[in-house]
């Protein structure tokens, strides 16, 4: 919070996945890092490298071409990649620094746990060793910080009141509210007409102004939000949630594998196929979303102003696989958002200029760092 209040123009992208590698470090290793500090600089910048394009698609290259050619591919995966090799050092740093207090039987997080159900489960080496406790905090830190990160960066310029900065995907492209079709990189490709909206009212008020309204009534006279306090929120809800639908932060979700011959939809999938789902058609799938290429929260609000979720909404995909994180997700980012609006007013610099559209593709969708002026509201 001091972050936001002692500046007028801030680096959102800087900040924002420190905040979200914090919570999961306090869940991993029962540590959170000030802003400032070296390692956690150092920490997250690695973390976001890794799933930038290069590195995110040489690993999936890797990985289809070893099922083809895998004496060859497996040599190529077992080399180390530099960026992992560090991050790895560094994540054991901080698990041995947590064994150094650990109490036996008295856990205080992730580390400690792990650690006592190997004392448990001798007999299990193969999934209860160090080797496995390194990769799966590497695993759970790296799924859970550019995710929820990308999505609040998305979120924090809400589109209403911001309109030129309005992302809207249309099959793989951008279109902005002034009614330009942009391609990735932010070039025009055509002119479109804004659609209307049966709620008409609702797209003149400023989201973030209707978001604080709904805020300041149901925390007044309270310190802090709690998640519980979601239920008397709608709008706020729906603005979460839409933001999470255009931010479309994992487009591929995970590469599955079919574990047999499986038919679907007519189609013969033989067992071993690798499996790329495309969230990103459901979420913008015409039919399931009432405004499905525009940001609009009415797409989460019944007729009579409650919260509805469409079961198409699959940020975090499906099935016996779906995110492991998803309750912490959700968690996070109505809990920072409802914090941060109840504070604060974003907006953007006047001297900014138009912002650049390009969203950076890697194992995640992050839109191009921006920086945004930071006022304390006068109602706190
Ligand atoms: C907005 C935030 C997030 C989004 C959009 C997201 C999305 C996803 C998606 C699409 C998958 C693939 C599911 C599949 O294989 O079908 C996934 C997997 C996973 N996520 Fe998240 N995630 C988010 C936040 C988190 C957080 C905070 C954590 C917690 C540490 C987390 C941990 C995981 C793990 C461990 C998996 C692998 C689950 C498995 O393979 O069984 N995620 N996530």
């Amino acid at each position: 919070m001091s972050l936001f209040s002692f500046r007028q123009s801030c680096e959102c992208s800087g900040h924002v996945p420190h905040m979200a590698s914090n919570i999961i470090c306090l869940l991993l290793f029962g540590k959170r890092f000030g802003y400032q500090d070296d390692f956690i600089k150092t920490y997250v910048y690695n973390f976001t490298e890794i799933n930038k394009p290069r590195e995110w698609t040489l690993g999936l290259f890797c990985m289809i071409v070893s099922t083809v050619v895998s004496p060859l591919t497996t040599a190529i995966q077992q080399r180390p990649l530099p960026l992992m090799e560090k991050l790895k050092n560094m994540t054991s740093s901080l698990i041995k620094e947590q064994m150094k207090t650990r109490v036996t039987g008295q856990p205080r997080n992730y580390v400690d746990c792990f650690l006592d159900e190997m004392d448990k489960r001798a007999d299990e080496s193969k999934h209860f060793s160090s080797e496995e406790l390194l990769m799966s905090c590497l695993n759970l830190h790296s799924a859970g910080t550019d995710t929820t990160s990308n999505t609040l960066l998305h979120c924090l310029p809400l589109p209403h009141d911001h309109p030129h900065i309005q992302w809207r995907h249309i099959q793989g492209k951008v279109l902005t509210s002034r009614g330009k079709v942009l391609t990735s990189r932010g070039k025009v490709l055509t002119s479109g007409v804004r659609s209307s909206h049966p709620g008409g009212s609702l797209l003149n008020v400023s989201s973030s102004e209707r978001c604080q309204q709904e805020i300041d009534r149901v925390l007044q006279g309270k310190d802090s939000v709690t998640y519980d306090d979601r239920h008397n929120m709608p709008y706020v809800q729906a603005v979460v949630h839409e933001s999470q639908r255009m931010a479309d932060t994992v487009p591929l979700s995970v590469v599955h594998c079919t574990t047999r011959d499986t038919q679907l939809t007519g189609y013969s999938i033989p067992k071993g196929t690798i499996i790329i789902p495309n969230l990103s058609s459901a979420l913008s799938e015409e039919g399931q979303w009432k405004f499905p290429h525009q940001f609009n929260p009415e797409n989460f609000l019944s007729r009579e102003g409650e919260f509805v979720k469409p079961d198409a909404f699959l940020p975090f995909s499906a099935g016996p696989r779906v995110c492991m994180g998803e309750g912490l997700a959700r968690m996070e980012l109505f809990l920072i958002l409802v914090t941060l609006l109840r504070k604060f007013r974003f907006i953007w610099p006047e001297d900014a200029g138009e912002p650049d559209y390009e969203l950076v593709f890697g194992a995640t969708v992050t839109p191009k760092p921006y920086n945004m002026k930071v006022e304390m509201r006068d109602t706190q």
